[in-house]
């Protein structure tokens, strides 16, 4: 071994591990409402973001882990930890954001609030929907997320219940925001790469 290897051999080691590993970054559903239009929203943003073959994408289903409202019960409830092993798995989020009164669901709050650690120091973008495209409740949510250590990235693709959609429950999104969830999606790799060193 020659001496520049063996000063810095094991963190070239380190930094090639690093570059290579995909990141995991989650795509969660924000709403759990009976009928909800969240899933094809969030399956629109997994297709293109697929395509990029960049990180690794997957839907997380607030719904699926049957979170109850927290301190109402005793905490064991299994989906509770489960949320939170799904939640350290990921290096950054897209979070598909459906505007209700102004603000986020009450889902959303309830299983943020139902983490701390396994936020930290990651990234999320934000893809919202609504009369004026979700933007009210996408301005709460980041508020949120500074509390809980994300960091937000500024892209926002924002859809209109009038114009993305029939009938305002079949989800038919216009041509012009594929180049926005791309811009989006290329601000929550770079953080969130950058932000895993910090962990
Ligand atoms: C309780 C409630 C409050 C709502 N408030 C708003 C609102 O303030 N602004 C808005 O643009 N849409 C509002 N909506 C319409 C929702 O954005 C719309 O129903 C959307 O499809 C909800 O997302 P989901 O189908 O994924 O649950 C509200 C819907 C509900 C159920």
């Amino acid at each position: 071994m020659g001496f520049i290897e063996k000063l810095f051999g094991k963190q070239m080691k380190e930094e090639t591990t690093m570059t290579t590993e995909k990141l995991n970054i989650g795509i969660i559903l924000g709403s759990t409402r009976e009928g909800r239009v969240s899933p094809q929203v969030g399956e629109w943003v997994k297709g293109i973001a697929d395509k990029r073959e960049d990180a690794n994408y997957e839907i997380v289903d607030i719904a699926d882990f049957n979170l109850p409202f927290l301190g109402t019960t005793d905490g064991t409830e299994p989906g509770i930890a489960d949320w939170n092993e799904k939640l350290a798995s990921l290096d950054g989020f897209v979070f598909i954001v459906q505007e209700y009164n102004h603000s986020i669901t009450g889902a959303l709050k309830n299983a943020i609030d139902f983490a701390r650690e396994a936020w930290y120091n990651k990234a999320a973008g934000i893809v919202s929907y609504g009369s004026t495209g979700g933007a009210r409740a996408a301005e709460h949510l980041r508020g949120i997320l500074g509390e809980i250590k994300v960091a937000d990235v500024r892209t926002h693709p924002t859809l209109s219940l009038f114009t993305d959609f029939e009938n305002m429950s079949e989800f038919k999104p216009q041509e012009l925001h594929l180049d926005n969830v791309n811009a989006m999606l290329d601000e929550v790799t770079a953080w969130s790469g950058a932000l895993k060193t910090l962990r």
